[in-house]
């Protein structure tokens, strides 16, 4: 039976379109999902939206229409944007539908039974965006949100609570024994920070709410958002109605968040399991921001960038190049159109594209268009690759995938200071020479079959390129590093085809 890999993206707001934070958590996932893929695993990468709440209620009535039908309209909107980003998802989810909301209710009415949620009355304040909760203390300046300075609400009725502080306890011996729970190592120390000050009982119901899950106990109260949302990672396996689906992937392997919302992902969430009595999942992985001058890219600061515009000038591979190796995962980055030119250029115009169009002219100049046997004892880019592997893997565990893609560009060096060292183009001119130029063009077209596996997961739309020009004809998607990892899958004699230039340069 095949490895399970479990991974998820959060559920995104349905009350503006996507940006290009949005966009991130989702490559990073689906670069993720690829990479597991390929290394054997049977994957089920989760994504989808999260269209309950305040927040939309009142997009929508900004923009005069029902909340579900905002959903609707923002849902393709995300749809879309990753059909265009060839994102992989293998399930999406909607909060709104019933295979969710069912879920999120039964699971309320057993942690009431079992008496981890309990009526009472709630005394707070409210912030609408950040669809958070405060305490009269944690205020700035008298009534404003901590997180994002805006003014909050006060609150005061009556409420159902999620026992939170019951599980503050089990949190901190789990944290303490699971090092790999919470990643990077860094927010750990954060949420444990956090848990060690207090947790709180959690008000989880709001009354005079429309658009939520109705509370089942009392349907006057809607149940807070983020219980709802935080649901979805389990419903859509089916919890408690698909027992197969539901054994056979959780765990969930990853959640991949941003560090804006780790703490819902690594308190409140885990506690939730705890008294439903689920095994947690094996890691929340917490990224870090794109800003843009030192600011955090968000709808509320009008400083987003619009993933469509990118790829519809520039193309889908570069923005997930560029994401994927600019930053090291889990640190906050500045974007910038030079600083995303400059990389694409060097890096995928100059290195990667290079390579191909300086090795497949090649092949069809001087073998007749076939990749010819190679001749002699000539190990370089063989062993180069076999080195690289291992640090590859041990990079993509640990969802080091700048890391990862420099693994895989020291590759591309190599081979491009190969194709100098050997300069095929003189070799063709010598008579004695043909067996050596046929060594050359198998290893460096060889090089390139591996090269279009392990850029892959980055940068499927290429990968796919490379391959075809490579006279591959297996399906790029279903195969294994296992095999097709191998040196010596390319086979002399396979035809192949010249193409446009994969990556052309930007002007600037
Ligand atoms: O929080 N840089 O949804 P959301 C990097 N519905 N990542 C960014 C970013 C930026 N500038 N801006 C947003 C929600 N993100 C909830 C989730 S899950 C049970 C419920 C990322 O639409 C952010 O960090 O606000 C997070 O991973 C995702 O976009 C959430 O977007
Ligand atoms: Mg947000």
């Amino acid at each position: 039976m095949k490895k399970k890999f479990y991974l998820t993206t959060p559920v995104y707001y349905v009350n503006d379109v996507p940006h290009l934070g949005h966009a991130y958590t989702t490559i990073a996932a689906d670069a993720l999902a690829r990479y597991k893929r390929l290394k054997g695993y049977e994957v089920l990468f989760l994504t989808g939206t999260d269209e309950h709440g305040d927040k939309i209620n009142r997009a929508a009535k900004e923009k005069g229409v029902t909340p579900i039908e905002l959903a609707d309209q923002v849902v393709s909107r995300f749809q879309n944007l990753w059909k265009k980003l060839s994102i992989s998802n293998d399930d999406f989810i909607r909060t709104t539908e019933s295979r969710h909301t069912q879920v999120v209710s039964k699971v309320f009415q057993r942690l009431y039974r079992q008496e981890d949620i309990y009526r009472g009355t709630y005394k707070g304040w409210y912030c609408v965006p950040c669809e958070s909760f405060w305490l009269e203390p944690q205020l700035r300046n008298g009534n404003l949100c901590p997180e994002c300075g805006r003014k909050t609400e006060k609150v005061e009725e009556e409420s159902y609570f999620f026992r939170l502080s019951r599980y503050q306890k089990p949190l901190l011996d789990y944290l303490e024994h699971h090092p790999d729970f919470v990643l990077p190592p860094s927010r750990k120390n954060e949420v444990v920070e956090f848990v060690k000050r207090g947790l709180k009982d959690l008000s989880i119901t709001r009354l005079k709410l429309a658009w939520g899950v109705p509370c089942p106990i009392e349907k006057k109260h809607t149940i807070y958002v983020w219980i709802d949302a935080l649901i979805n990672y389990i419903s859509a396996l089916g919890y408690g109605a698909n027992k197969d689906k539901f054994s056979i992937f959780w765990p969930a392997d990853v959640h991949l968040v941003g560090k804006d919302i780790l703490r819902f992902h690594a308190i409140i969430w885990p506690a939730l399991l705890m008294a439903l009595g689920i095994e947690l999942p094996q890691t929340v992985f917490a990224h870090g921001w794109w800003k843009m001058k030192g600011e955090k890219m968000s709808k509320s600061k009008k400083n987003v960038i619009d993933p469509e515009e990118i790829v519809k000038q520039h193309g889908a591979d570069q923005l997930r190049y560029f994401l994927l190796r600019e930053v090291p995962f889990g640190q906050d980055g500045n974007f910038s159109i030079p600083l995303f030119i400059k990389r694409v250029n060097s890096d995928l115009a100059n290195d990667l594209g290079n390579l191909l169009s300086r090795t497949i002219p090649l092949v069809v100049r001087h073998c007749g268009g076939k990749v010819p046997s190679p001749a002699d004892e000539d190990k370089i880019l063989e062993e180069k690759i076999k080195k690289i592997l291992p640090s590859l893997d041990e990079a993509m565990n640990i969802l080091s995938f700048s890391e990862a893609l420099s693994c895989i560009w020291e590759i591309i060096r190599s081979a491009n200071l190969y194709v100098d060292k050997c300069a095929p183009w003189k070799l063709a001119n010598q008579a004695d020479k043909q067996k050596r130029l046929n060594t050359v063009l198998y290893n460096l077209s060889e090089t390139l079959r591996v090269l279009a596996l392990l850029v892959f997961p980055f940068i499927p739309v290429s990968a796919q390129k490379i391959w075809t020009q490579l006279g591959m004809e297996e399906d790029l998607g279903s195969q294994t590093l296992d095999k097709a990892g191998v040196w010596g899958g390319l086979s002399p004699g396979t035809t192949v085809k010249k193409g446009p230039p994969l990556f052309p340069r930007i002007k600037t």
